[in-house]
């Protein structure tokens, strides 16, 4: 067949397929064996997050651009047995609104439990591997009792009131009760900026949330401050990378102690020392 016979059925026949048989035919040796999907269920643990937060009508693509950053940051448990919290269900006070991001997450990590906190009753949204909690994210009980229930928590994301505070007041909260090697997310983080949501035109202002994002930075490389009496805080130790997309900060959690050869560089600094 000619190429551009070839691109012409290619043209017509894509239409008449869902996305994922779609990909299923252009790519059969990858699932050599594999029956094209077949039940609903099936088609959805098949799907990328981003046709996920389509399917299921999240905001998480669309008026936002974060499924992309979050699929590469959350690939490696796709199907693990973890935890997941998400802060802020949706649906404000509307009855029998919200739980989108709850659903997709479900869909997404095949074996996970997924856990919604909200400031209103959105019960509702439980169903099997879907819990939900009523509370404020600013309330160390509530965070506890999540934890408590759950099992430590292997992600969290932060999509609850984007106030700076609250959201500063829950990181210091949860990230030191997180699991190692967990990601801590923070999204809409453009209310850092807009007094009007508690944040600050004021670059340099310290109580808000990309004030904290900033200070993580700082904290990463510790090791090369050159004030050796600086004693090292929680998040200097356990932060080992901050990446910052537009309106969206992931956070990873680790072990950050590499060592320094500050001492050697700087010999001058500390000849007497
Ligand atoms: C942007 S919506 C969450 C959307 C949801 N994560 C999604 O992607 O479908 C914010 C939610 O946070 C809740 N909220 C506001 N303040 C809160 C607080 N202090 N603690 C917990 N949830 C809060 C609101 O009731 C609202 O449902």
């Amino acid at each position: 067949m000619s190429p551009s016979v070839k691109s012409f059925a290619v043209a017509r026949v894509k239409p008449l397929l869902s996305d994922t048989a779609w990909a299923w035919l252009r790519d059969p040796l990858g699932r050599r064996g594999a029956p094209p999907p077949s039940s609903p269920a099936a088609r959805l643990s098949d799907m990328d997050l981003t046709q996920l937060a389509q399917h299921f009508k999240t905001d998480k693509w669309g008026s936002h651009r974060y499924t992309p950053h979050y699929e590469r940051h959350f690939a490696p448990w796709r199907d693990e047995a973890i935890n997941v919290l998400e802060i802020g269900i949706g649906g404000y006070a509307r009855e029998g609104r919200g739980g989108k991001s709850l659903r997709m997450w479900k869909h997404f990590f095949r074996h996970a439990q997924i856990v919604g906190l909200d400031i209103q009753d959105k019960s509702f949204v439980d169903a099997p591997r879907i819990r939900t909690y009523q509370g404020s994210q600013t309330d160390p009980e509530v965070l506890q009792r999540i934890i408590d229930e759950t099992g430590e928590l292997t992600i969290v994301i932060d999509d609850g009131s984007h106030r700076s505070d609250h959201i500063r007041d829950t990181f210091a909260y949860l990230f030191p009760r997180l699991a190692h090697g967990g990601i801590y997310a923070i999204e809409d983080t453009q209310t850092s900026y807009w007094p009007e949501r508690g944040g600050s035109e004021d670059l340099d202002d310290p109580t808000t949330t990309m004030a904290l994002v900033k200070s993580l930075v700082d904290g990463l490389h510790h090791e090369e401050f050159v004030d050796e009496s600086y004693e090292p805080t929680y998040t200097d130790l356990h932060v080992v990378a901050v990446h910052c997309y537009h309106n969206l900060v992931i956070i990873e959690k680790g072990d950050n102690r590499e060592g320094t050869r500050r001492r050697a560089i700087l010999k001058s600094r500390y000849a007497d020392g």
